[in-house]
């Protein structure tokens, strides 16, 4: 795999002192990704719908250092010093350091913030690494002036990826795809890439209302979760059952049959949480009232004939996914009934957006 192409030739090290910031956001896979080999290469092609209003801002200050050293970074995390954070980051610094290698030049401080609530049980490893793997591309730009926007959004994509995989999908939109696959033109493990064929207009402005069921510590860290598919009985099977889902569902958003969308929607998010339950060690993730919402959800469209739907990330919260045009007819749906089902009530209304904006 071609990683020589992220290896940064010449840089002038004229910057002194230089500060980015950006704007990245989370997305939701619509065919997911569970299972990767080193160095996060994903067991299969994946695809997801970049969201707007969830978000993360981060903002980095960079100030060349006197001495080559180790890596030197400060983390605030909604104005406050974060140390729980930093094993994350430190790891995501050294995977990329061959990429990067002025971050040995610079000394770093990180100012973080999500648009959703802290502990909302949203992972926020995707918007908040994509972020960070902006602003480093921001300083690259000035080291290296040539660099075209296509190569940022790509190396962007590329060390995001080594931070968090899904991280991968949350530099560009509407929607991305992350894997290598036969179908996807420029499609690859080592990035993310748009999906390349245009879009049927019911999928415009596609809604994504989170519901927060719980918002607790997560059960199962990725890194655990990813792991349960080794050894897994059934992981060959859903890797390609994956790939071949990325297949139909590709048609499915170049001619917008939502019957079918649905139907492959609502299985992926099954079919993920069946992994975990038949893996060794295995979990339940949902909870009581997210089966509770998956069942109003199932019982409002065969009423009222929506196309309206679910999926699942690997927690107990909801993304309850549907066209624009059903909006007022959902939104009030979520409000009066669904809502009963979520933490303190809590839920977030999105819509598919359009990737990294620099502030
Ligand atoms: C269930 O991207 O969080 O959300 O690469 O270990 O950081 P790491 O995993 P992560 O896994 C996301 C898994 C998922 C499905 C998906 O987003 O495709």
């Amino acid at each position: 795999m071609n990683t020589a192409q992220f290896i940064p030739s010449k840089l002038h090290f004229s910057t002194l002192k230089s500060s980015h910031t950006w704007q990245t956001p989370s997305n939701i896979a619509l065919v997911k990704y569970w299972g990767k080999s080193d160095p996060q290469i994903p067991k299969n092609a994946s695809i997801s719908f970049t969201l707007n209003n969830c978000h993360t801002i981060t903002t980095i200050d960079f100030e060349k250092s006197d001495s080559q050293k180790e890596i030197n970074f400060e983390l605030f995390f909604e104005g406050q010093i974060k140390e729980a954070f930093k094993p994350k980051i430190a790891q995501f610094f050294e995977r990329i350091k061959q990429y990067c290698p002025y971050v040995f030049e610079y000394d770093m401080v990180i100012n973080s913030e999500n648009s959703f609530p802290h502990s909302s049980g949203i992972a926020s490893s995707a918007s908040g690494l994509s972020a960070i793997a902006m602003c480093l591309l921001s300083l690259e730009k000035e080291l290296n002036p040539s660099l075209t926007t296509a190569y940022i959004n790509k190396k962007a994509s590329f060390l995001a990826r080594l931070g968090s995989g899904s991280a991968s999908r949350s530099i560009e939109g509407p929607l991305v795809v992350w894997g290598a696959h036969p179908e996807i033109d420029g499609s690859s493990d080592l990035f993310g890439v748009k999906f390349p064929f245009k879009v049927h207009s019911v999928f415009e402005n596609y809604q994504d209302a989170i519901l927060l069921v719980d918002k607790g510590e997560k059960q199962v860290s990725s890194t655990v979760g990813h792991n349960l598919m080794y050894n897994h009985p059934f992981a060959e099977q859903r890797f390609e059952q994956a790939n071949d889902n990325l297949s139909k569902i590709s048609k499915i958003l170049q001619e917008g049959n939502l019957d079918k969308f649905i139907n492959i929607v609502e299985s992926e998010a099954l079919t993920l949480h069946g992994m975990m339950l038949t893996s060794n060690p295995y979990f339940i993730l949902m909870k009581p009232n997210t089966l509770e919402i998956i069942n109003e959800i199932w019982e409002f469209r065969a009423e009222t004939k929506s196309n309206i739907c679910f999926t699942l990330d690997a927690g107990a919260n909801v993304h309850v996914l549907y066209p624009e045009k059903e909006k007022e007819k959902v939104n009030l749906f979520i409000e009066k009934v669904l809502s009963k089902y979520c933490q303190n009530g809590q839920f977030i209304l999105d819509n598919i957006g359009f990737g990294a904006k620099i502030l």
